[in-house]
C-alpha cells in the first residue's frame, strides 16, 4: 500500500481520528501530504506503512518562502558574477553589486525572516528534536542582516575609495558572504522547511503567515521599482 493508495477512510482508521474538511483537500490532489494530514497522523501513517511523504508546498505560504529562497540564490549569483569578476581585476559594476546587497539586506529581514522566526519557533515546540537547529537558524537571520549590511557598507567604501581593505580581501569576503548564505537557505531547504511541513498542521502556517503582511517583493511585482533595474537586466542575463 502506498500513500497514495490510502482511502480516507483507511487514513481515519489508522489516525485514530476524523480529518474533516482534509479529506476534500487530500481527494482533489490525489495525494496525501503531511501537512494536510491531523497533527500526528503522518508519523503513524509512515510507521505503520512506511509511506513516502509528498513533498509538494501545501500551503502558499511554503510556496511563498521557497520562491523567496529561489530569488535570493539568483540575485546572490549575480553578486557572485561581479566578484569574480573582481577578483580576476575585470572591470565590475558597484552599482549592481550595491543593488543585488541592497534587497539581499532589505528584503529577508522585512519579509522573510520574521515569517520563518515564527514558524521555526512553532516547529521547535512542536518537535523536541528540531528545537536546537530551529533557535540557531533563527539566530542566524540576526547574523545574516548584520553581515549583510556590514558586506554593504565594505562594497560601499571600496567603491568610493575610503576603503582599508584590498579588494582582493572584499573578495575573499564576499565569498565566505554567499556561502553562508547560500548554506543558510539551503538548510531551510533541505531540513526545516520539510520538516515543518511535516510536524505542523494549517493553523500553524496560517498562524506563521499572517506576520508576513502585503509581500513587496521587487522581484515578484508586477511593477518592478527602476532603482532595481540594474539588477532586473543581470538576473534576465542569468540562465532560468
Ligand atoms: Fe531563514
Ligand atoms: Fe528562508
Amino acid at each position: 500500500m502506498n500513500f497514495t493508495g490510502l482511502v480516507p477512510h483507511v487514513v481515519e482508521a489508522l489516525c485514530g481520528q476524523g480529518i474533516g474538511d482534509r479529506r476534500d483537500r487530500a481527494q482533489v490532489t490525489g495525494v496525501w501530504c503531511a501537512g494536510a494530514l491531523p497533527r500526528g497522523c503522518a508519523a503513524v501513517l509512515q510507521r505503520t506503512h512506511r509511506l513516502r511523504l509528498a513533498r509538494f508546498p501545501v500551503h502558499p505560504l511554503a510556496k511563498r518562502l521557497r520562491d523567496d529562497h529561489r530569488h535570493l540564490l539568483r540575485v546572490l549569483a549575480v553578486l557572485e558574477a561581479q566578484l569574480e569578476a573582481l577578483g580576476r581585476a575585470e572591470d565590475v559594476d558597484f552599482d549592481l553589486m550595491l543593488d543585488a546587497m541592497t534587497y539581499i539586506t532589505e528584503f529577508p529581514n522585512r519579509l522573510h525572516h520574521p515569517v520563518e522566526d515564527v514558524l521555526f519557533e512553532q516547529l521547535a515546540d512542536r518537535d523536541a528534536s528540531a528545537a536546537t537547529v530551529c533557535r540557531e537558524q533563527i539566530a542566524e537571520h540576526e547574523r545574516l542582516f548584520h553581515d549583510s549590511a556590514a558586506f554593504y557598507g565594505l562594497l560601499e567604501a571600496i567603491q568610493m575609495d575610503e576603503a582599508t581593505l584590498t579588494r582582493e580581501q572584499l573578495v575573499t569576503d564576499g565569498r565566505a558572504f554567499i556561502e553562508a548564505q547560500r548554506a543558510h537557505l539551503a538548510r531551510e531547504e533541505a531540513k526545516l522547511l520539510p520538516m515543518a511541513e511535516q510536524a505542523l498542521d494549517t493553523a500553524d502556517w496560517d498562524r506563521a503567515a499572517l506576520t508576513a503582511g502585503e509581500v513587496d517583493d521587487p522581484l515578484d511585482a508586477t511593477s518592478r521599482p527602476a532603482r532595481y533595474e540594474a539588477l532586473y537586466r543581470a538576473l534576465s542575463r542569468l540562465p532560468a
